[in-house]
């Protein structure tokens, strides 16, 4: 039994019947999902893929890659194999839930809705009860404030102390709650890593050096994000 079922089981709102978004907006969206509250839950959100994103994925593939379907394209489906992943069920078997849950939102598995399977996980808001910004907004709104550097350096401190996997890590991807003593970042998407990295992290020292490396890709695009070169992303990478 994993950690974020366990916790489905015990909470109130999990519904026995469909889930009704009919005439409900979204509250935020990327390319690959739309994000809406809870109808019954405004602590939660649910997330439904844009099927339109996965079609033109799969035909943007190599023939062989074509092979492999298109479920391995499906964003919730990830997300939920990348919250099997060693590290966060060992927290979470050892009892160490405040721990994972500091810096993800909590995390409840696939419900069906009128628009197909969601992922519901927490709404990350702030103080004021709005949604938390996301650190690119912020970065863009501010600037890299020491504030916000803490809540980075903390995040990061987190990733190397716990061994959770990500993919790269995007300022888009996570999102910045003025609810604790510092801003606090909470990365909402982007959990895992592809296949065979996943299953390689028992062998010792190899997670550790994966993450150093998404940490050193991510304070790059930090750079990138605040900086002025005129550059893609693509070419600032390649030349810096
Ligand atoms: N749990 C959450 N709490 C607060 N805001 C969230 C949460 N999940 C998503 N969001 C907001 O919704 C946006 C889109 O969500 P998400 O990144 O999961 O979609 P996506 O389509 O998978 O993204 P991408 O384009 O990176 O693939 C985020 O950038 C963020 O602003
Ligand atoms: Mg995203």
């Amino acid at each position: 039994m994993t950690g974020y079922t366990k916790a489905t089981r015990t909470l109130p709102s999990q519904p026995d019947t469909m889930l009704d978004l009919t005439g409900q907006q979204p509250f935020a969206q990327g390319s690959n999902r739309k994000c809406y509250t809870h109808p019954l839950d405004a602590t939660r959100c649910l997330k439904v893929i844009r099927p339109e994103n996965i079609t033109a994925r799969f035909e943007r593939q190599s023939p062989v890659k074509r092979l492999l379907g298109t479920k391995r394209l499906n964003d919730n489906d990830q997300e939920i194999r990348a919250h099997h992943q060693r590290a966060i069920q060992k927290l979470l078997e050892q009892g160490d839930d405040a721990l994972v849950w500091a810096h993800l939102p909590k995390f409840y598995g696939s419900v069906p809705t009128s628009l197909g399977e969601a992922n519901e996980s927490e709404l990350i808001r702030c103080a004021d009860g709005s949604v938390a910004p996301t650190l690119e907004h912020l970065i863009k709104e501010q600037g890299l404030t020491a504030e916000l550097n803490q809540g980075i350096d903390e995040f990061l401190s987190w990733l190397q102390q716990t061994k959770i996997l990500t993919r790269n890590l995007l300022p888009h991807n996570l999102v910045v709650s003025d609810r604790f003593d510092h801003p606090r970042l909470l990365l909402i998407d982007g959990l895992g890593a592809p296949t065979i990295p996943q299953a390689l992290d028992s062998i010792p020292g190899w997670s550790s050096r994966y993450i150093k490396r998404k940490i050193a890709r991510f304070r790059k695009r930090l750079d990138w994000e605040q900086g002025d070169s005129g550059l893609s992303w693509e070419d600032f990478q390649r030349l810096r």
